[in-house]
C-alpha cells in the first residue's frame, strides 16, 4: 500500500492562498465597520428628537412705556393686539375664532379679510361666521419691568393688568 505523502514545498500557490484569504478579511473586516457605521448613523438618526416646538407661548412684548394710553398694536408675528387704556393693558388673539385668519385692527375693533367676521374693540363677535369672541391672554409685568404675554393662559375678557 503507498501512500502519498507529497507535501507543497510553498512557493505560488501557498502565496496565492494567503494573498486571497489576506483580501477576504480585510473585505470581511471594511463589511463589518462600514455596517456598523450605517447602523450607528442611523440609530442616532432614530433616536435624535424631531419634535419642533415652534414659538413659545409666553414672551415678553417690551414695556410699558412702549404702548402709550391709548394704543392698539397689533404685533402680527405673535398673533396679538396689545391694548393701553389710562393704566389698564391687555392682550387680545388676532386669530379669527372662525378658521384662523389674522384679523386685522378695524375703526370699530377687529376685522376678519377672510369670510368677514367682525369683532369690537374688546373682542366680542358683532358680525360675520366667528363662533366665539378673540380670546383674551394673561398678561404680567416681569421683575424687569418688561410686559409678559402668556398665549397658554385665556382670561375673561375685559380683565386689564392695572400698571
Ligand atoms: S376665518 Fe375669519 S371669518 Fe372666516
Amino acid at each position: 500500500m503507498a501512500v502519498n505523502l507529497k507535501r507543497s514545498s510553498g512557493g505560488d500557490s501557498d502565496k496565492g492562498k494567503t494573498s486571497r484569504r489576506r483580501m477576504l478579511g480585510w473585505l470581511t473586516g471594511a463589511g463589518l465597520v462600514g455596517s456598523a457605521g450605517l447602523s450607528a448613523v442611523s440609530n442616532f438618526v432614530f433616536i435624535r428628537p424631531r419634535a419642533t416646538y415652534g414659538q413659545p407661548q409666553r414672551f415678553s412684548v417690551g414695556k410699558p412705556e412702549d404702548y402709550p394710553s391709548g394704543t392698539r398694536a397689533v404685533l402680527a408675528s405673535r398673533g396679538i393686539c396689545i391694548i393701553r387704556e389710562g393704566a389698564r393693558l391687555a392682550a387680545i388673539s388676532t386669530t379669527c375664532t372662525h378658521l384662523g385668519c389674522t384679523v386685522g385692527a378695524a375703526d370699530t375693533g377687529f376685522a376678519c379679510p377672510c369670510h368677514g367676521s367682525r369683532f369690537d374693540q374688546d373682542g366680542n363677535v358683532t358680525g360675520g361666521p366667528a363662533p366665539r369672541p378673540l380670546p383674551w391672554f394673561q398678561v404680567t409685568l416681569a421683575p424687569n419691568g418688561e410686559i409678559e404675554v402668556d398665549k397658554d393662559i385665556e382670561i375673561t375678557p375685559g380683565s386689564y393688568l392695572t400698571l
